[in-house]
């Protein structure tokens, strides 16, 4: 059995008010159609995954590296089935999702596609029912069979009632398909809609049902207010899971995790902490208030913040402690390793049990390139001291307060480099 799965995204994203398509706009770090592309190829019956866009719209997907159709003219969800249907007839089944309608978890899909194979149907959508159900497809039952999907803008009064909602979903036969070309186009919106398949496949006597969603909830976004509050859901569950998994976060609420992070259990994570994908912290670390974190990997028992900043490609070991306004950057900190005051460390690499005193620079950019510092196993770097990268301080070593090291500093050596002090005797203004 040959199955097909094509995602909508040549929309013209007129409602969205921005210069980009919504596809592109992010919830949690992640564009909205990642999140469909990544449930698709998770999936092992798909055989092959098309993105359905515009000549516009393209330029914006081909980083991705994924397969594409392009649809011209732009005239609408059952015209953009059409087209594409034309020139792709071989499969036994067709998926639809749509760009604009993420879908959290990827179970859904396998559930969906499964129950609608295994009960042989010609077309299932994916409904839900929603507390507010303005601008959605409505899914109308008879004798609790489907019979029809009705467009807002096309309801009636009564219909305008109804919570059961179509989330754009769609799995259909390749029998069911072939009705693409009876689409006639919607007398308001002058578009086809795929959504006029149920009516025209039910006069056929096709098997037509409706799979109920009952998980995490398959939202459409059209504007950023629809955007913002599919990110709050997004937030939520990201939240909930983590917490679920033995996470302590001190006022959830406050806190913002983007997708793609791994966070172990017994982490602490204070109040208004913000971390963004690529993130990995191990067990037993706290992440005090005010942190944000990008793309780094953090050890266990680590304490880090309040007010750090963490970088891309920082690496923490274990047990290493960064306190108030300390700004890693691509640096890699051994175990034990403090930082606790006012300190920046970039493209650096330090030794482990080494101290790194308060307001501690490493100067790592000549304005044209960065360069490297290393700093050993059991160094104290003395508070104030500017590292004029590249430079290697060796282990053991102290650099006293204040000193601008542009040298390597040997073994076990103490480096001091600083103006002499000078006290004059009678002096008056
Ligand atoms: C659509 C559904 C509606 C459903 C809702 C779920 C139709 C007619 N309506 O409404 O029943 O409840 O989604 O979010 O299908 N697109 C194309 N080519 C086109 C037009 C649109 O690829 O010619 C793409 C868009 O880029 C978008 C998706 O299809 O990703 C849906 O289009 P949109 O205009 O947002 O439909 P809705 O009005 O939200
Ligand atoms: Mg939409």
């Amino acid at each position: 059995m040959k199955i097909c799965a094509i995602i909508l995204s040549a929309g013209k994203s007129k409602r969205f008010n921005s210069d980009l398509p919504k596809f592109i706009h992010p919830i949690s770090g992640k564009q909205l159609i990642d999140f469909n592309i990544e449930a698709l190829e998770k999936n092992k019956n798909i055989n092959q995954i098309k993105i359905i866009t515009s000549k516009i719209n393209s330029k914006f997907i081909e980083s991705k590296k994924k397969s594409i159709f392009i649809q011209s003219p732009i005239n609408g969800t059952g015209g953009a089935i059409k087209q594409f249907y034309n020139s792709n007839k071989n499969f036994d089944y067709y998926l639809v999702l749509l760009a604009d309608t993420p879908i959290f978890d990827h179970k859904i899909i396998n559930n969906f596609l499964s129950h609608g194979i295994k009960s042989k149907v010609d077309i299932s959508v994916l409904s839900q029912k929603v507390n507010n159900p303005t601008g959605y497809g409505r899914v109308i039952l008879k004798n609790n069979i489907l019979f029809k999907i009705v467009e807002e803008a096309d309801c009636n009064f009564d219909e305008k009632m109804i919570n059961l909602v179509n989330t754009g979903i769609f799995f259909i036969s390749k029998k069911a398909i072939k009705n693409v070309s009876s689409l006639k186009k919607n007398i308001i919106k002058k578009e086809f809609y795929i959504t006029d398949l149920i009516d025209i496949s039910r006069k056929q006597n096709l098997k037509l049902n409706t799979y109920v969603n009952i998980k995490s909830p398959i939202l459409g976004v059209n504007n950023f207010k629809e955007l913002n509050y599919l990110e709050k859901i997004s937030q939520e569950l990201i939240k909930s899971q983590l917490i679920s998994s033995g996470v302590k976060i001190l006022q959830p609420e406050t806190v913002y995790i983007e997708t793609d992070v791994q966070i172990y259990k017994d982490v602490i994570i204070e109040p208004n902490v913000v971390i963004k994908k690529g993130v990995k912290i191990m067990s037993g670390t706290t992440i005090k208030s005010f942190s944000y974190l990008e793309n780094c990997l953090i050890g266990k028992n680590c304490s880090i913040g309040p007010f750090a900043r963490l970088r891309p490609e920082t690496v923490l070991q274990d047990e290493v402690k960064l306190g108030n306004f300390v700004e890693i950057k691509k640096s890699k900190l051994a175990n034990k390793v403090k930082v606790n005051h006012l300190s920046y460390l970039g493209d650096s690499i330090v030794g482990k049990n080494t101290n790194i005193g308060a307001g501690t620079i490493t100067c790592n950019y000549d304005g044209k390139h960065k360069y490297q510092s290393k700093i050993g196993d059991n160094c104290f770097v003395g508070t104030n001291s500017s590292i004029i990268s590249p430079v290697n301080i060796g282990k053991n070593s102290y650099i006293a307060a204040g000193s601008v090291i542009t040298k390597n500093v040997p073994n076990n050596y103490f480096s001091i480099s600083r103006s002499k002090q000078k006290n004059i005797k009678n002096f008056k203004k």
